[in-house]
């Protein structure tokens, strides 16, 4: 059985059209190969670095003490097989929950290492999956920061894909509605070749 990890960061919940995208993901997944934990970072009690947790952490590291819980989260990263970050637009990028996330799970020793040659990803995922909604229209573009951002972080942490599905264009006037069923289509169809 693969696990697939998804972390929500859906924050309008069910306003939410990056959640669209995210639940026709999970449905077309084979669940007779899959298992799927859902972790949602504004449910937990997950803290940005500020001089205190840094100062922690690096205490706990320094102790090699990876099994505390503080470092559930890191562990569980790395043991994916294949993670989805589903997380709108925002700011050019997105929310700045993901990125609490994110330095919640960048410890050494868990998702990534040092060697001689510089920093190695440790993490044993296969493809790192950014489902995503923009209201404007930004793909392709140097406006978009999320997915140069996140393809560097997947390729940092050992990932061997990064694979972005997004709808554009969402709060420009438009119908939002085709470019949602469309991308949820793309969704389905990336889940079902899994
Ligand atoms: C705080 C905030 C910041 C946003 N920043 C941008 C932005 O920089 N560019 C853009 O095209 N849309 C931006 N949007 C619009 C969202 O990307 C768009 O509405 C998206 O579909 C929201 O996803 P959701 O429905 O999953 O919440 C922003 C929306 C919010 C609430």
């Amino acid at each position: 059985m693969k696990n697939v990890l998804l972390v929500d960061c859906c924050i309008r919940r069910e306003q939410s059209r990056t959640a669209r995208l995210a639940r026709a993901f999970i449905a077309a997944l084979d669940l007779e190969r899959f298992c799927v934990n859902v972790i949602r970072p504004d449910q937990e009690r997950m803290r940005p670095l500020t001089g205190e947790t840094l100062a922690e952490r690096d205490r706990l590291l320094a102790e090699g003490a990876l099994s505390r819980p503080r470092f559930d989260y890191a562990r569980q990263f790395a043991a994916a097989d294949d993670v989805v970050f589903a997380a709108p637009f925002w700011d050019l990028s997105f929310p700045a929950l993901l990125k609490v996330y994110v330095e919640n799970i960048s410890v050494e020793g868990i998702t990534f290492r040092t060697t001689p040659a510089g920093l190695e990803g440790l993490c044993q995922g296969k493809r790192l999956i950014l489902l995503t909604t923009r209201g404007g229209y930004y793909g392709g573009t140097r406006l978009e920061q999320a997915t140069t951002y996140l393809a560097a972080l997947g390729e940092f942490f050992g990932f061997e894909q990064f694979i972005c599905i997004g709808a554009e264009g969402l709060d420009t006037g438009i119908d939002p509605e085709g470019p949602i069923a469309e991308a949820e289509e793309r969704a389905k169809a990336l889940a079902a070749s899994m």
